[in-house]
C-alpha cells in the first residue's frame, strides 16, 4: 500500500478509518474527542455513551429502536484542518465479528486504541489480524495514561511481540499515573502538557528546540525530567525510528500517548492521521482493479441498515466510494441486475446529521436509501461490469431452525429472514428436505436479537430451537458436480439466501468424508460476496 503521488487534491485530503479496540479501552471517547477537534462539537456526548461491547440484552433491544442513532454513528465525516475524515464505525461485540470485518473492508486505515494499563487485549488482537490480511495501515493510541500505566517499553514489547509489528514512539510520555503530565513530540520537537482541570481544553503545546532545550527543565519537574531523558534516548536507540513507508504498507505502527477523557494526545494522533494515514487506496476488484483517481464513479456496499425509521421499510446501503466524483442525480450501474439506478436522496454522515449529500468523492461513504435492491457486495458503476472483491461471507458458527409461531404466517417468517440475511446480521439456509429455515449466526446474542427484531418489526413471533445441524459449508465447484454432489446428499442440502448450495451436518467427520469422496467440490467456510 503506497501513497499514490497523482489524486485530484479533493480525493487527496481523504482519510477514511476505523478505531479498532478491547471493549472500555476508550474507542467511544475518542471517536467523541474526534469529533469535538472536528468541529462537530454538538455531537459530543451525543456518541454512544458505552461501548457496544459492554451492552446487555436490553441495550441490544434498546438499540435496535434507537436504529437512527446507531446508523448516524457508523459512519462520521468531519473536516480536520484541510483534511477530511470519514470514520466507519466497527460493531464492538464479537458476535458481530463479520460485520466488522466487512466494515474494515472499507476503510484505508485503522487506528488502534489499548488501555495502558492493559495492553493489548483479545479483542485488540482480533481486529489487529483482520487488519493485517489487508496489510492496513495501523496507528496506534495509548489511552488512561492518566491513571496508573504499564511501563511504556513494557507496552511497546508487548505490541511489537504478540501482533508482530515494529513499534515507533510519535510521542514519549512523561511520568505516569499521577505524575503523568504529558508527553514529548518526537516527531515535531513539542512538549505537550496535559489540563487536568479542563477536559475539553486543547492541551497547551510548547515548542522546543531539542531535548537540551531548557524550556524542558522549566516546564518538567527534575525528577520527572531525569527518567523521560534517559528512557528517550533508550528508546533512539533501541526502536525504529518512523518510516512513512513501513507504516503505508502495514508493517511499522507510531504511537501515540494520551488521555481519551482529558482531550490529551488526541490532536496528535488526528494530525498524525492526516500526515500518515494513506489517502483514498487502489480496490482490488473483477476483472479489474479501481483506483481512485479513475474519472468515473465505482462504489461498492460494505454495510446494509434496514429499518432506521419503523414506519418505512426503508434500508440504508452503505456504499464506499472507489472512484471518481459522485453527484445527486447520478444514475449508476448496480452491477450484479445489470439495471440502472437514480442515485437522488444520498445520505452523508456529517457528524450528528443525515445530511443529503450532494456529492462525495472516492474514499467518502454515502448511504444509499432504497427497498432491498441493494445488497453487501454489490458494486456500482457507471456501467462498466466490474465488481469489488474481497468481501467474505463466513460460514455461521452457531445453528437454529426458526419456526413462525403462528404457522399462517410462514409467508411472513421467510420475507423477514430473508431481510436479514441481506443486511448481513443473519444466514439463512432452506433445506431441500423438510419445511422451515436454519439461521446460522456467530454469537448467541444474534438469536435473541433476531427474534426481537421479527416481532417488532413484522409482528411475528417466532421460536428459535435446537437444529439438527450444527455447521454449514459452501458447496464449491464446476455447476454439474455440484449438482450431483447436491442429489446425492440430498438430507444435507441447503440453499443459502442467494440460491447458493450449502452443506450440512453436525459431524466434523462428514466434512472429512466428503473431502475423500468428491474430489470435484469442495466444502468451504467463506463464500465471497459478489
Ligand atoms: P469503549 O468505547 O472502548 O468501550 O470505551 P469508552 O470510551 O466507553 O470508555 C470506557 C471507560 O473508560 C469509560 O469509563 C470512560 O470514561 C473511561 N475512559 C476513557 N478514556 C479515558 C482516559 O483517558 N482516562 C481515564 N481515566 N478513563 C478513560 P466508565 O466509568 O466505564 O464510563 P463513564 O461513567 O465515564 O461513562
Amino acid at each position: 500500500m503506497t501513497n499514490r503521488p497523482a489524486l485530484p487534491a479533493e480525493i487527496a485530503r481523504r482519510r477514511t478509518f476505523a478505531i479498532i479496540s478491547h471493549p472500555d479501552a476508550g474507542k467511544t471517547t475518542l471517536t467523541e474527542k474526534f469529533l469535538l477537534y472536528g468541529g462537530a462539537i454538538q455531537m459530543a456526548g451525543q456518541v454512544r455513551a458505552k461501548g457496544e461491547a459492554r451492552r446487555t440484552r436490553s441495550d441490544f433491544m434498546q438499540m435496535e429502536k434507537d436504529r437512527g442513532i446507531s446508523v448516524s454513528a457508523s459512519a462520521m465525516s468531519f473536516d480536520f484542518e484541510k483534511y477530511r475524515f470519514n470514520l466507519v464505525d466497527t460493531p464492538g461485540h464479537s458476535d458481530f465479528s463479520e460485520d466488522t470485518y466487512r466494515t474494515l473492508t472499507a476503510v484505508d486505515a485503522a487506528v488502534m486504541v489499548i488501555d495502558g494499563a492493559k495492553g493489548v487485549e483479545s479483542q485488540t488482537q482480533k481486529l489487529f489480524e483482520v487488519c493485517r490480511l489487508r496489510d492496513l495501515p495501523i496507528l496506534t493510541f495509548c489511552n488512561k495514561m492518566d491513571r496508573e500505566s504499564r511501563d511504556t517499553f513494557e507496552i511497546i514489547d508487548e505490541i511489537q511481540e504478540n501482533l508482530a509489528i515494529d513499534v515507533t514512539p510519535a510521542a514519549w510520555p512523561i511520568g505516569v499515573g499521577r505524575e503523568f503530565m504529558g508527553t514529548y513530540d518526537i516527531l515535531r520537537d513539542r512538549l505537550e502538557l496535559m489540563d487536568r482541570a479542563d477536559r475539553n481544553k486543547v492541551a497547551e503545546s510548547i515548542a522546543i528546540s531539542g531535548l537540551d532545550d531548557p524550556k524542558l527543565a522549566e516546564n518538567v519537574p527534575a525528577h520527572l525530567l531525569e527518567k523521560f531523558l534517559e528512557e528517550i534516548e533508550m528508546a533512539k536507540e533501541l526502536l525504529p525510528k518512523l518510516d512513512h513507508e513501513s507504516v503505508l504498507n502495514g508493517s511499522m505502527t507510531p504511537i501515540w500517548f494520551g488521555s481519551a477523557i482529558n482531550s490529551f494526545g488526541v490532536k496528535e494522533l488526528m494530525d498524525g492521521l492526516a500526515t500518515y494515514g494513506p489517502e483514498p487506496q487502489v480496490q482490488t476488484a473483477q476483472p479489474r482493479n479501481i483506483a481512485p483517481e479513475e474519472s468515473k464513479v465505482a462504489g461498492f456496499v460494505f454495510k446494509v441498515q434496514a429499518n432506521m425509521d419503523p414506519k418505512h421499510r426503508d434500508r440504508v446501503a452503505f456504499v464506499r466510494l472507489a472512484s471518481g466524483h459522485f453527484e445527486r442525480g447520478m444514475k449508476l450501474t448496480h452491477v450484479r441486475s445489470k439495471k440502472q439506478m437514480a442515485i437522488t436522496n444520498p445520505v452523508l454522515f456529517l457528524a450528528a446529521d443525515r445530511e443529503l449529500a450532494e456529492e462525495a468523492w472516492a474514499g467518502d461513504i454515502i448511504g444509499i436509501p432504497n427497498h432491498g435492491q441493494l445488497r453487501i457486495g454489490d458494486t456500482l458503476t457507471e456501467g462498466e461490469a466490474i465488481r469489488v472483491s474481497g468481501i467474505p461471507s463466513f460460514a455461521p458458527e452457531l445453528l437454529q431452525a426458526c419456526r413462525a409461531g403462528d404457522p399462517m404466517k410462514a409467508k411472513h417468517l421467510e420475507k423477514a429472514l430473508m431481510q436479514f440475511a441481506e443486511e448481513g446480521a443473519a444466514k439463512v439456509f432452506k433445506p431441500t428436505f423438510g419445511s422451515g429455515f436454519i439461521v446460522g449466526v456467530v454469537g448467541a446474542l444474534q438469536f435473541e436479537v433476531l427474534a426481537s427484531r421479527i416481532e417488532m418489526e413484522y409482528g411475528l413471533p417466532v421460536r428459535f430451537e435446537a437444529s439438527q445441524f450444527t455447521s454449514a459449508r459452501w458447496v464449491h465447484g464446476a455447476k454439474d458436480a455440484v449438482e450431483k454432489f447436491a442429489a446425492a446428499n440430498k438430507q444435507h442440502i441447503a440453499e443459502d439466501n442467494d440460491g447458493d448450495v450449502v452443506y450440512l451436518t453436525r459431524l466434523q467427520w462428514d466434512i472429512d468424508r466428503v473431502g475423500r469422496d468428491y474430489p470435484d467440490v469442495t466444502l468451504s467456510a467463506t463464500k465471497e460476496m459478489m
